[in-house]
């Protein structure tokens, strides 16, 4: 396993929580899949769950910015747009065939993503949610 959640992850909204630590297993099971025998289906399958709930989860993120006053909205859309546009990447790499397996750096840089999207840049969204917009 690459990484597990944990309570000091916890924004404090079930809905995103959920959707967290499904990401996280979803990203645990790509990992699965990039060292196993049957790399090219466990790509496909994990790649394009991936993809589906990160897309949902941003989705319902960014609806709940709209209410509140939380200055780092704009930078934090944007980091969402670029994790969006490298799955999508990888993605359209993986249908031409041009990548056979995701590589370690990938893999590393997914985790280290993760992780840091969830721990730094979400937690920043925390304090404003239970704030009503001025
Ligand atoms: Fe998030
Ligand atoms: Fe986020």
């Amino acid at each position: 396993m690459l990484i597990e959640w944990c309570p000091e992850m916890s924004v404090g909204v079930d809905l995103l929580d959920e959707e967290h630590k499904k990401i996280i297993s979803t990203l645990n099971d790509l990992n699965d899949a990039v060292v196993s025998n049957n790399v090219r289906l466990g790509l496909k399958k994990y790649l394009e769950e991936m993809i589906k709930c990160c897309e949902e989860h941003f989705i319902h993120e960014e609806a709940l910015f709209l209410g509140v006053d939380y200055p780092g909205k704009e930078r934090h859309i944007e980091e969402h747009r670029k994790t969006r546009e490298y799955l999508l990447d990888a993605r359209i790499k993986f249908e031409r065939g041009e990548l056979d397996n995701l590589s370690p750096k990938m893999m590393e840089f997914l985790k280290w993503w993760l992780l840091n999207h969830i721990q730094e840049t979400d937690m920043r969204y925390v304090p404003y949610l239970h704030q009503p917009k001025t």
